[in-house]
């Protein structure tokens, strides 16, 4: 089978709308700190432009979980593989996730960093897949909502490849 990629959304509007969405967060965070908390490894392209859009002060950590393993749907058992490195009792927290599809690994992770008592908890995404929701979660900043396809680029891969595109584009398969 031959992977091809068509272009769905371009580097320009991807920028512009994180200029956005930094906008609102600097709207919303106003006076206050903000500490991110970036998800292995997709969201750090997004996670890296967004911030520097950011005015108030910011700190940043990572985190790395597993809930695909190298194919295209969840396993549905997700793996902590790296936990963050700074303790986030107090601290306004904003994880920052390339997609949201099932929804299955961030309620793990929320439930797992609530029980740190942070001050504030909210969850920023790239793309939203919002059609294939199973968890009830609750996203407070969305980048893109994008229908039923695999995407890949800025930041978000197919088997570790295509992470470096500077677009989004859907992934499909043809014979060869
Ligand atoms: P969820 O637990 O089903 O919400 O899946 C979240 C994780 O699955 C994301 O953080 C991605 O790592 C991966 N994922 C889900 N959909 C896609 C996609 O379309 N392209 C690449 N990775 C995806
Ligand atoms: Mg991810």
């Amino acid at each position: 089978m031959k992977e091809t990629i068509i272009r769905r959304i371009d580097e320009e509007s991807i920028t512009n709308r994180i200029r956005e969405m930094a906008q609102d967060i600097n709207r919303d965070y106003e006076g206050k700190k903000l500490h991110m908390a970036c998800v292995l490894k997709g969201a750090v392209y997004f996670a890296c432009e967004l911030s520097k859009h950011l005015t108030m002060p910011v700190s940043i950590d990572f985190m790395s979980l597993s809930s695909y393993g190298d194919g295209m749907t969840s396993q549905g058992v997700i793996t902590l593989n790296q936990d963050l490195t700074q303790n986030i009792a107090g601290k306004d927290v904003l994880l920052v996730e390339d997609i949201i599809d099932s929804g299955r690994t961030l309620f793990y992770v929320e439930n797992m960093l609530m029980k740190r008592e942070p001050a504030s908890f909210e969850v920023c995404t790239l793309l939203d897949k919002k059609a294939r929701r199973e968890a009830d979660v609750d996203i407070r900043y969305v980048g893109f909502e994008i229908e039923d396809y695999f995407a890949v680029g800025y930041g978000l891969d197919y088997a570790q490849k295509y992470r470096n595109l500077p677009y989004i584009g859907e992934l499909q398969f043809k014979e060869d």
